[in-house]
């Protein structure tokens, strides 16, 4: 029960170690050689001083199921594991190496972060954390540590999983790593309270807090007495002038001590990150979606970039990235709120030319209803040039050009890929049409 040195071989030389990433209380983790694929890999297994401990098979059987759910999380921010495996009597979880190295040491680094940089790793996270919610995993130890970045594509990836933190609180030997300070909610405190979304929401907010401050907040355990004697967190803003008041009050906010005042759900949180744009379009969203990108995409003049972006969030909206296009279903059920924002911005940045209001409207000139009408709908096509000559463009052929006709954008792409030709997003724009109506735009 020692730590494995470089060279030593794991399944019959399959994977060979090559050094040790890092060890905490009940993990530690190795950067490995994948020997057949020629690729590094990350390895995760209990550390030997959890080993040694007379309950080790009950870690052990945690890790494990863990480690077996986790792998069915795929989720592009968050690190993805290719194998879990046994060797002899200690079980390991084989991880994507990720090689961009993690958020603390980027800080440490370079200093506090700019509010849009440090924005889109949070974004990112949080999008992750939203996902692992909805499988009813909790992360309970998101930090700048635990986010790591891909060199080539700056994107965050979130590693280092409860497995079996949970579990192991309130034991003395490894109590200390059961939870980190600065990060850790008064909840994670207290053996028997609640944990929850909102576990994860404080711990986000912590992070965000660093970011953008380069500095550690208080630890919950120490606020709490502190706020007894009338001492509130320090606002981040205070540190650092430039961040913005939408941004500083949601990191307050989700740093709230009783978890009944945070916001409910990651999602929720991110909500509150937006900032009043200066279009006067507010980017309103039920579901937390950050519509800044596309904001920034039309008010550039990146028309293609902008449609992208559209169908990208859209699909995100209604739960259907897999499928990668719009049913009826999701058309009837997209909330108002997002379809609204959505649509201002379009008719906000093109001054009235594009939009789905825009396409409405001229739909419903062309005697356009909720029942699919061939007739109508190659009209319509014909319309706002999504027909020419008699035929349907194919999206990857469509221009983009923003003197096209009224109404040409957006053009929904959705999941056409380079196959299809957009006359096939048949009973769409109807059911688009319709849901502009219920939502009165
Ligand atoms: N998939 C990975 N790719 C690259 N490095 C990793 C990976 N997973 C972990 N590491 C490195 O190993 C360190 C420890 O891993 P982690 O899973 O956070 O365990 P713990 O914090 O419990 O020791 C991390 O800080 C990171 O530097
Ligand atoms: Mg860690």
């Amino acid at each position: 029960m020692a730590y494995w040195k470089a060279g030593h071989s794991l399944q019959n030389g399959k994977y060979i170690i090559e050094e040790m990433l890092g060890s905490g209380g009940f993990g530690v983790t190795y950067r490995a050689k994948d020997t057949q694929k020629g690729q590094q890999v990350a390895i995760k297994t209990l550390s030997p001083a959890i080993q040694a401990e007379s309950d080790f098979n009950d870690y052990q059987q945690r890790f494990i199921q863990e480690a077996f759910r986790l792998a069915k999380c795929p989720h592009r921010h968050i690190v993805r594991v290719d194998d879990v495996f046994s060797e002899g009597e200690l079980w390991c979880m084989v991880m994507e190496c990720i090689d961009g190295g993690d958020l603390q040491e980027y800080v440490g680094d370079r200093g506090i972060l700019s509010e849009s940089e440090a924005l889109q790793y949070i974004q990112q996270v949080g999008e992750a954390l939203s996902y692992l919610h909805q499988q009813q995993f909790l992360h309970r130890d998101v930090k700048p540590a635990n986010i790591l970045l891909r060199r080539k594509t700056k994107e965050a990836v979130l590693i280092d999983f409860g497995l079996v933190r949970d579990f192991i609180e309130g034991k003395t030997l490894i109590h200390t790593n059961a939870l980190t300070h600065s990060f850790a909610p008064p909840e994670q405190y207290k053996q028997r309270a609640k944990r929850g979304a909102f576990t994860d929401v404080y711990a986000l907010s912590a992070t965000l807090y660093y970011l953008l401050t380069n500095k550690l907040p208080f630890p919950a355990n120490f606020r709490e007495d502190m706020e007894k004697q009338g001492v509130n967190l320090t606002p981040p803003q205070q540190y650092n002038p430039q961040i913005s008041s939408a941004v500083n009050q949601a990191i307050l906010k989700g740093m709230e001590l009783s978890y009944g005042d945070r916001p409910q759900s990651v999602r929720e949180w991110l909500g509150l990150l937006q900032k009043q744009p200066s279009s006067g379009v507010k980017l309103v969203s039920a579901v937390g979606m950050d519509y800044r990108t596309l904001q920034g995409l039309l008010a550039a003049g990146k028309w293609r970039e902008a449609n992208d972006e559209t169908a990208e969030v859209m699909l995100k909206v209604a739960g259907r990235e897999s499928e990668g296009w719009l049913n009826t279903e999701s058309i009837d059920n997209f909330p108002c709120s997002d379809l609204s924002t959505i649509d201002q911005l379009w008719v906000h940045y093109s001054k009235g030319r594009f939009g789905f209001s825009v396409q409405k409207r001229i739909y419903q000139s062309l005697g356009g209803t909720r029942e699919y009408n061939r007739q109508v709908w190659e009209n319509f096509g014909d319309a706002v040039g999504w027909r020419v000559n008699g035929s349907w463009l194919y999206y990857r052929d469509s221009t983009f050009n923003p003197s096209t006709r009224e109404g040409h954008l957006p053009i929904h792409g959705f999941g056409l890929g380079s196959m299809g030709h957009i006359g096939r997003w048949v009973g769409g724009v109807s059911s688009l049409a319709s849901r502009l109506v219920e939502c009165s735009i």
